[in-house]
């Protein structure tokens, strides 16, 4: 077979050259031809142009924020007291008549990588419920359920997947049935990638005929929406609202009224659910405003005094942390994905397996991943509401394999929340360390729908599972 390049070929080379990007090339003839096709294939669907752009942001890397430049952010606080409770109640009513005018949809980021919890599938196939193992996508997708049988709505999912784990996610979807949920009332969308940089800035080769890549973080959404169609989907459909929320966080409320409400209501194009941190060193990013904008700042990026510093009555001055839970305008999203400005690109350090310029397979820790973070988005909205929810019934993230932030930290929240809905119901549960316990979303998603469902005083066994 010829070997010489072809024209379209020669251009490649030279643009590779051009970038000091050559390198990549260098074993290239020892591949047979479809592997060679393949890697010319991904090498001519490089965006050099971004490639530049994430050169230049190593050799000069943004500064972080000074200290100066940042203020806590309003929050609708949760209310104290019977006045607050009903101003609240009637906000929530803003967000049920958009659920019920089936204004809404729900939208999942699944498209990380989930090295901490270092789980060799998707994320959202992980067995996260406390006594059935149901997955993390099937209990987010009992609550899309749950919330479709509340409202009488439509609630469609939308799914973002990124290339490596879209085949995995759909098949697994298929075989459960879309656990119920409907075929065509799922929408899977695929995010886009960015190859992976090594320190001084060179692409790496995951395998002889293969670039490393990787996905280009939760901000991605935004173009990868407007590039499925979906956007244009919702808009048809009347559906100006998303709720959007990560893949790992099974206590997540899936259509949030008050949520929605509070967006509604602030005519905002992005919303964050946010709560109170337990320390300064808490792992969420801080809700502040920023150079007289809302914003949210990676808490890596604060600096620790001023991240620790407090008011006199002991509280964090930067109090608000998100939790990465969002409501999306339609238009806003449309506008986003418009704009030619894009959204910063956020740089993560990690440890991949690559071919080294031996051609020999080598771990490289400090490989430069470009991602794109959702939150950005707020520096191109007008309106934004950070809205405060309680940590114990809304917020139990998976991140880790061990420790906090885990399955078993989830599980423990999990089972503390149903224990408070059992005792509230008016339920004897026995003073045992963790009596077994798993409430569906399908059952109830509320203390307030579990006490219309459990009567008072019927004795539980253990384990006690309550399904649908
Ligand atoms: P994380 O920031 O926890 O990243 O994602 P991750 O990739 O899942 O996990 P680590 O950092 O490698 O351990 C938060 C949420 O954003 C989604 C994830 O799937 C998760 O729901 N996400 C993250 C994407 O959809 N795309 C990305 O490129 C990154």
């Amino acid at each position: 077979m010829d070997a010489r390049p072809g024209p379209a070929e020669s251009t490649l080379v030279e643009a590779l050259h051009e970038h000091g990007q050559e390198h990549v090339l260098h074993r290239i003839d020892r591949l047979d031809a479809p592997a060679r096709a393949r890697l010319l294939a991904q090498l001519a669907c490089l965006d050099l142009g971004r490639l530049r752009e994430f050169r230049r942001l190593l050799d000069a890397p943004p500064s972080a924020p000074s200290g100066d430049d940042i203020r806590p952010a309003p929050v609708e606080v949760l209310p104290t007291n019977e006045a607050g409770r009903e101003r609240e109640a009637g906000i929530a009513r803003l967000g049920l008549d958009a659920l019920r005018a089936d204004r809404v949809a729900a939208l999942t980021v699944a498209g990380g990588q989930g090295t901490r919890l270092g789980y060799p599938h998707p994320k959202g196939l992980f067995p996260v419920s406390p006594v059935r193992g149901k997955s993390l996508f099937q209990w987010l997708g009992e609550k899309v359920l749950a919330a479709r049988r509340r409202h009488g709505c439509g609630l469609p999912w939308l799914i973002m997947t990124s290339p490596d784990n879209d085949a995995e996610t759909r098949g697994f979807f298929e075989r459960n049935a879309f656990f119920g949920l409907g075929a065509d009332t799922v929408h899977f969308f695929t995010q886009g990638v960015n190859p992976i940089l090594s320190e001084d800035g060179r692409l790496l080769l995951a395998d002889a005929d293969r670039l490393l890549v990787g996905p280009d973080g939760h901000g991605g959404l935004f173009d990868a929406l407007a590039r499925s169609g979906l956007i244009e989907m919702l808009a048809r459909s009347g559906r100006d609202l998303i709720s959007c929320f990560q893949v790992d966080n099974p206590l997540m409320d899936v259509a949030d009224p008050r949520f929605l409400g509070h967006h509604i209501r602030r005519g905002a194009g992005l919303s964050s659910k946010v709560l109170a941190k337990r320390s300064p060193d808490e792992r969420l990013g801080l809700a502040v405003i920023l150079d007289g904008r809302p914003a949210v700042v990676e808490y890596s990026d604060v600096p620790g005094d001023i991240a620790a510093a407090r008011l006199p009555d002991g509280e964090l001055r930067l109090r608000f942390g998100s939790i990465a839970a969002h409501v999306l305008s339609v238009p806003f999203v449309e506008d986003v994905a418009r704009d030619e400005r894009g959204l910063p690109w956020h740089v993560a350090r990690k440890t991949y397996e690559v071919l080294d310029d031996e051609g020999r397979r080598t771990v490289r820790p400090g490989c430069v991943k470009f991602e794109r973070f959702l939150f950005d988005a707020l520096a191109f909205c007008r309106e934004t509401a950070f809205v405060e929810v309680r940590r114990e019934s809304q917020f139990a993230p998976v991140k880790n394999a061990l420790g906090d932030d885990s399955p078993d930290s989830a599980r423990r929240m999990m089972r503390s929340l149903w224990l408070e809905w059992l005792r509230s119901a008016g339920v004897r549960v026995p003073e045992q360390e963790a009596p077994p316990i798993e409430i569906s979303p399908l059952y109830a998603d509320s203390e307030e729908e579990f006490r219309l469902r459990m009567r008072p005083g019927r004795p539980p066994t253990f384990p006690l599972v309550l399904d649908a």
